[in-house]
């Protein structure tokens, strides 16, 4: 009896290189053998909206003309693709699933900006990093984020530690830093189940820039977007400068700092404070087409009034660990701040994780946030990387 076309895959790819697996497939083929593919399909999957207006801990949910539901996925937003024969799926090495995920991200990303491969045999973070060696992609660090997350292996982070019921705000990755990523990736590990919320909306930013209001668009454009970050020291806090800038070194976080061009204080409680402005809006870096491309309504101040953790704090939205403002220091008006986020979940979709997905992203694209979980929900993990390229 022949082997199955995949375990022919499995006793020879670790010899393989990635550019002799092409040759392989036409073999298996000529045999008769199934050849390990992903396909994609239009059956898309079941989903039971989740609640945003009047959402507790949902930034601005309060607000009039607030969406009520988030919008089900659409055919091609994200394009869903599978393995062929997902019960071989197991047969083939993971780096191999990863470069057939790559070869799908280079001819399809730049249509709808969002993929989701579901049905690959991934159920570890070290599974998942084995993918992600299979692309080929290059990984971009975490330096200078704002956010919580901790760094799992190499190229792998925890997708975000906020309290599980906080629903993040809508944005597009590192968009305030110099190099922002190219591509996020996420990788569900362990689902919360399609009643427990925890789904990471994904944003049509083309929707966005049709819909925003223009003359706040050219506000922006003109005014730029100020960024302003007061870190705790870590006696204080889990969210923690030394974890942010990945290092407990005072002056090597200076050099950081001063070589970014920004603007920084060390305040008397240890903690840090640091601003800088930058463009809100980016031209795609591969079809130049302009877009809404900055972290404006989930780094302003107004998020912790409805933070578990800080929603009892009597503190000026300013004084909160993030904050944003025009690049001249002036407020954005509640009514901006309201419009921004009506537009941007308007143009949100949204899917139930099953364990083993991965979501790619083009960050420029496509923007992206996290539902909260819902009450009882004990566990949720997505992890993440993002791309240079
Ligand atoms: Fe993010």
């Amino acid at each position: 009896m022949l082997p199955s076309a995949p375990a022919i895959l499995k006793s020879t790819s670790q010899a393989l290189s990635r550019a002799a697996r092409p040759l392989l497939i036409p073999r298996a083929r000529a045999l008769g053998l199934a050849a390990p593919e992903l396909v994609q399909t239009d059956n898309l999957p079941k989903y039971n909206a989740a609640k945003l207006a009047g959402r507790p801990f949902l930034p601005g949910s309060d607000t009039k003309g607030f969406p009520a539901t988030l919008n089900p996925i659409r055919v091609d937003f994200p394009a869903v693709f599978h393995p062929k024969a997902p019960a071989d799926a197991d047969k083939l090495p993971l780096e191999e699933w990863g470069a057939m995920v790559r070869e799908i991200v280079d001819r399809e990303l730049s249509k709808t900006g969002v993929l989701l491969f579901r049905g690959l045999p991934i159920r570890t973070r070290e599974d998942y990093a084995r993918l992600f060696d299979g692309t080929g992609l290059a990984p971009r660090d975490y330096v200078g984020h704002a956010g919580r997350r901790e760094q799992l292996d190499t190229n792998v982070y925890s997708s975000n530690d906020d309290p599980l019921e906080f629903t993040i705000d809508i944005h597009t990755e590192l968009s305030f830093m110099p190099a922002p990523p190219q591509k996020v990736m996420f990788c569900c590990i362990k689902s919360p189940g399609e009643h427990g919320g925890g789904e990471t909306p994904v944003t049509d930013m083309r929707g966005v820039m049709r819909d925003m209001d223009p003359s706040l668009v050219e506000r922006v454009r003109t005014r730029q977007i100020r960024y302003v970050r007061n870190i705790a020291d870590k006696s204080r806090s889990s969210w923690n400068w030394q974890s942010n800038m990945h290092s407990e070194d005072r002056e090597e976080v200076e050099r950081f700092l001063t070589g970014k061009g920004f603007s920084y204080r060390w305040n008397a409680d240890d903690s840090l404070s640091y601003w800088f402005s930058t463009d809100g809006l980016s031209e795609h870096p591969g079809s130049g087409e302009t877009y809404w491309f900055n972290q404006l309504t989930e780094h302003n101040g107004s998020c912790f009034k409805v933070h578990p953790e800080f929603m009892n704090e009597t503190k000026h939205i300013s004084e909160f660990p993030r904050h944003t403002s025009y690049g001249d220091g002036e407020e954005f008006s509640e009514e901006d701040l309201a419009h921004v986020r009506e537009v941007q979940w308007k143009n949100s979709y949204g899917f139930h994780w099953r364990q083993g997905d991965v979501l790619v992203m083009d960050n420029f694209m496509v923007g992206h946030g996290r539902m909260g979980c819902n009450p009882g929900v004990k566990e949720r993990k997505i992890i993440a990387s993002i791309t240079k390229n």
